[in-house]
């Protein structure tokens, strides 16, 4: 019987997922399943659990089940521990347990794919929501300096800062104290406001000479904070596209013990996300 896998997410329609493990899968000769499932907040645990009566062996979990996905696991890794959300499952004879792929995603990213050196960066981190928290961990464990993290809500900046236990390295501020902070050498936003459409109000002076502009998301929910970063003169800025092949492909060596190769599958997602763009 062929292995069935899956994204799960609200909405999912959108998700690259399935054509990548796809690619992963003809390129490694494993033949598998996998499919976009959409299922509201309310329905996920149920559907989760139809799913592995149905012969499901592993799951990619996306927005806005990260953390109930952590709620239902018999067992985390201690990345998902840290990161406080899942976003890959994996079937044991005892149930679900939990991995986040999303900060060694991006970290393999910036320093394999893109050979960035991170290390000693001070850094700037927009956002504290599922994916600020699936990424700091990773970061810090890569190298960089202190890192800060702003948030519309500064309760939950405050949280993640307590979180990553690291006082003296990790600092929360508010937004409207951006200004006064000085300049960084790495600014990750890992909010959601791209995705709606939303422009965000920065100061030019964030940016040091160098500087790495990385934005979580990719496509249209990366271009305005991309545009934003160029325009304050930034030459090297990244979106969240490798990342995304990243993760699929941690996922993919828990799920199946081989490790696919991602610069292929990222080339012919690239080519197509700038013949999209072209077509526009
Ligand atoms: P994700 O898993 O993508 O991180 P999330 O957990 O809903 O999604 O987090 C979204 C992030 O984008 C949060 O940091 C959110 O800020 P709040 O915690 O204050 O809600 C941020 N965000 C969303 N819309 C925003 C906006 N219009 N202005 C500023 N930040 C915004």
């Amino acid at each position: 019987m062929t292995s069935r896998y899956a994204v799960f997410g609200h909405p999912v329609a959108h998700s690259l997922s399935p054509k990548i493990h796809a690619a992963f899968g003809r390129q490694t000769g494993i033949a598998l399943d996998y499919q976009a499932i959409d299922v509201a907040v309310d329905d996920f645990h149920d559907a989760l659990e139809a799913f592995a009566r149905a012969g499901g062996r592993g799951a990619n979990i996306t927005l806005p089940h990260k953390q109930m996905a952590l709620v239902l696991c018999e067992h985390l890794s201690e990345r998902a521990e840290r990161a406080g959300a899942v976003n890959t499952l994996i079937r044991t004879e005892h149930g679900w347990d939990g991995d986040n792929t999303d900060g060694a995603g991006l970290v393999r990213d910036l320093t394999e794919r893109r050979e960035f050196d991170l290390r000693e960066r001070r850094t700037l981190l927009l956002g504290a929501g599922g994916a600020a928290h699936g990424v700091a961990p990773a970061l810090l464990d890569a190298g960089i300096g202190e890192l800060f993290i702003i948030n519309r809500s500064p309760a939950k900046a405050d949280a993640l800062c307590d979180a990553l236990g690291q006082p003296g390295r990790v600092h929360s501020r508010y937004w409207s104290d951006l200004g006064n902070q000085g300049a960084f050498d790495l600014i990750i936003n890992a909010t959601s406001m791209g995705r709606d459409s939303l422009t965000m109000n920065l100061p030019m002076a964030l940016l040091a000479p160098r500087a790495l502009a990385v934005d979580l998301s990719y496509g249209e929910a990366a271009i305005a904070f991309l545009a934003w970063a160029r325009s304050a003169g930034c030459k090297h800025v990244v979106d969240g596209l490798g990342m995304l092949v990243e993760q699929a492909a941690e996922s993919f060596e828990r799920w199946h013990g081989v490790r696919p190769e991602t610069d292929p599958v990222f080339d012919s997602l690239q080519q197509r996300s700038a013949a999209l763009a072209t077509a526009d």
